[in-house]
């Protein structure tokens, strides 16, 4: 069988090894943002264990139709009570909230194995869970600030950025995005937040993020129920832009056409080895 499946098997790893290349591409929505986990285990086995598994497995279901949710799994007693939350970021579409909903619950089982609780951020969404309820809790902790370097007192890349910045405070809703020129800036609440909640956490970021990332070119206050970040001139941008979906489009077909070449490759090593087996040789 070496002669005819030989070169088919290197052009099957060939087709796969390219897809694959392909995969990273989503990347500016998948990328960490940070991770954190309750010091706490909780017993291996234990009801807490299988009542945090459905809470995961009903938060990455729940992401393919709504870019908000909480669930509380209630157990037979009080000590296996798991509560838990995801948010997606505003301009990001259903199947992409599902994945990076995916993508987060399989960085908490790497980063906070068997702990009572974890908190990820991905660029592109939010989850959370505990055996303490925090759902509807409005927490202003900071949970991560960076400040890009400084670019000096530039009055007028500053200028634009409070004004930028003020804009955003000022606009309604969980999701604002807003910038002039090279000033970009985002914000963004989780949904368990009302109103006026989401304001008060908004204007707290945004009110720090002038006041601890000064002349930063960049700056991100991720508080533990929002978070407000900027760039001027030319960091990265955080809202994808039309040009890049259509790109991600484009991949995504790229990468099923190479995975039916794959599967055909596939196909035709299986036959051939079917038939040398029946026909002996
Ligand atoms: C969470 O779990 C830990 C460990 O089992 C326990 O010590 C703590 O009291 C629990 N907290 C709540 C609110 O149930
Ligand atoms: C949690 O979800 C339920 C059902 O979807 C909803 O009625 C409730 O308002 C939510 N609670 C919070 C704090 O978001
Ligand atoms: C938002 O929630 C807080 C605390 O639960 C409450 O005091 C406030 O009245 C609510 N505001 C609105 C606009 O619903």
């Amino acid at each position: 069988m070496a002669t005819t499946v030989r070169p088919l098997l290197s052009l099957l790893t060939f087709l796969l090894s390219l897809s694959s290349l392909f995969v990273p591409s989503r990347s500016s929505i998948d990328s960490l943002v940070y991770g954190g986990c309750a010091q706490v285990k909780y017993v291996p086995n234990s009801p807490y264990e299988s009542n945090l598994n459905s809470l995961l497995t009903s938060l990455v279901n729940s992401a393919t139709y709504s870019a908000y949710n909480n669930y509380t799994i209630m157990g037979s007693g009080p000590q296996d009570v798991v509560y838990g939350l995801y948010q997606c970021r505003g301009d990001v579409a259903m199947p992409d909230c599902a994945m990076c909903v995916a993508r987060s619950v399989s960085q908490l089982g790497l980063l906070c194995s068997q702990k009572c609780g974890g908190a990820v951020q991905l660029e592109g969404c939010f989850v959370k869970y505990d055996n303490a309820t925090f759902l509807g809790v409005e927490d202003k902790t900071v949970v991560l600030k960076k400040c890009g370097p400084s670019i000096g007192y530039e009055t007028e890349a500053m200028g634009r950025r409070d004004a930028v910045m003020a804009g955003l405070a000022g606009a309604g809703g969980p999701y604002r995005v807003g910038g002039t020129g090279d000033v970009q800036g985002v914000v963004q609440c989780v949904g368990d937040l009302n109103v006026s909640e989401c304001q008060d956490c908004v204007s707290e970021a945004i009110g720090r993020l002038k006041s601890d990332c000064g002349t930063a070119v960049y700056g991100d206050i991720f508080l533990a129920k929002c978070y407000a970040r900027y760039s001027t001139s030319g960091a990265p941008i955080y809202s994808k832009s039309h040009k890049d979906s259509s790109h991600d489009e484009a991949t995504k077909t790229f990468a099923i056409i190479l995975g039916l070449l794959a599967g055909v490759a596939l196909i035709i090593i299986f036959l051939t080895f079917i038939i040398r087996k029946v026909f002996g040789k």
